[in-house]
């Protein structure tokens, strides 16, 4: 089973170089399931349902997220039908939507999961000890399991990768909008990055405009952040997955256009 997942797509320009780029990936690598977090990408901040069915006529199969997906509320009563888009499962109980999403591929079953760190991020139920919890589950359905672990920490991310290794087929984290060359195959066969990157502007801060951002630090005051315009990237990796749902290859994805 051949994967591809993208890392937060960013606003406007974040869905524009996914959709100019996806033809060629598809084409290049013949993907069986496109997964993309997109916790950004409503204007920057959130996601709405006209987003997100823009984002599934693309052909992406299952929208992951976290932080942001509550930054538009009309999209809470859109989580509770859309069983595609996933927030992440260690919220309190009683937060709306979803967060594992069983998906037929061939006569395989792929899960994906959106889990979210608590290192400088909040106060969630422990992911390691949610995960552990969700695994009998998932592992009663199929042995190939895709986790979005969205986490702000390096190191609680690298430790979650070697917590579910063996378990989870492919653990790629999200989240800091910077991505990361550790992508690599754990020891018992799980297939893992740090973080994919975005895809959205690279030449703002973190996908907004970099004048307000560097503002906010010489001031301390609060700032307006909007969407950045100029270059755009993408990123995000290519997974290839056995029948026993172990990862045998994974590598970086990643485009550039200039989108002035
Ligand atoms: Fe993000
Ligand atoms: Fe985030």
């Amino acid at each position: 089973m051949r994967i591809i997942v993208l890392g937060d797509i960013f606003g406007n320009p974040g869905r524009k170089i996914v959709k100019d780029s996806l033809p060629k990936l598809r084409e290049l690598h013949q993907p069986d399931v496109i997964i993309a977090n997109g916790e950004n990408a409503a204007g920057g901040f959130g996601l709405t349902k006209k987003v997100a069915e823009e984002l599934f006529d693309l052909g992406i199969d299952v929208i992951t997220s976290g932080n942001h997906i509550w930054d538009k509320k009309e999209v809470y009563p859109y989580l509770q039908q859309e069983q595609r888009v996933l927030r992440p499962a260690n919220y309190p109980p009683g937060v709306p939507g979803s967060y594992v999403h069983y998906l037929p591929v061939g006569t395989e079953t792929l899960a994906v999961l959106s889990l979210t760190g608590r290192v400088f991020m909040g106060d969630f139920d422990c992911p390691f000890r949610k995960f552990d919890q969700l695994y009998g589950e998932m592992s009663q359905q199929t042995r190939h399991i895709v986790v979005d672990f969205h986490a702000e920490a390096t190191s609680e991310k690298i430790a979650f990768g070697w917590h579910v290794d063996g378990r989870a087929s492919l653990v790629v984290g999200t989240h800091t909008h910077v991505a990361t060359a550790d992508q690599r195959l754990l020891d018992r066969g799980t297939g893992y990055v740090t973080d994919l990157g975005m895809c959205g502007p690279m030449d703002g801060v973190l996908g907004v405009e970099r004048q307000p951002v560097i503002q906010k630090f010489l001031t301390q005051l609060p700032n307006r952040f909007t969407v950045a315009s100029g270059r755009s990237q993408l990123n995000g990796v290519l997974a290839e997955l056995d029948r026993k749902g172990k990862t045998t290859e994974i590598f970086r994805l990643s485009d550039q256009e200039n989108i002035v």
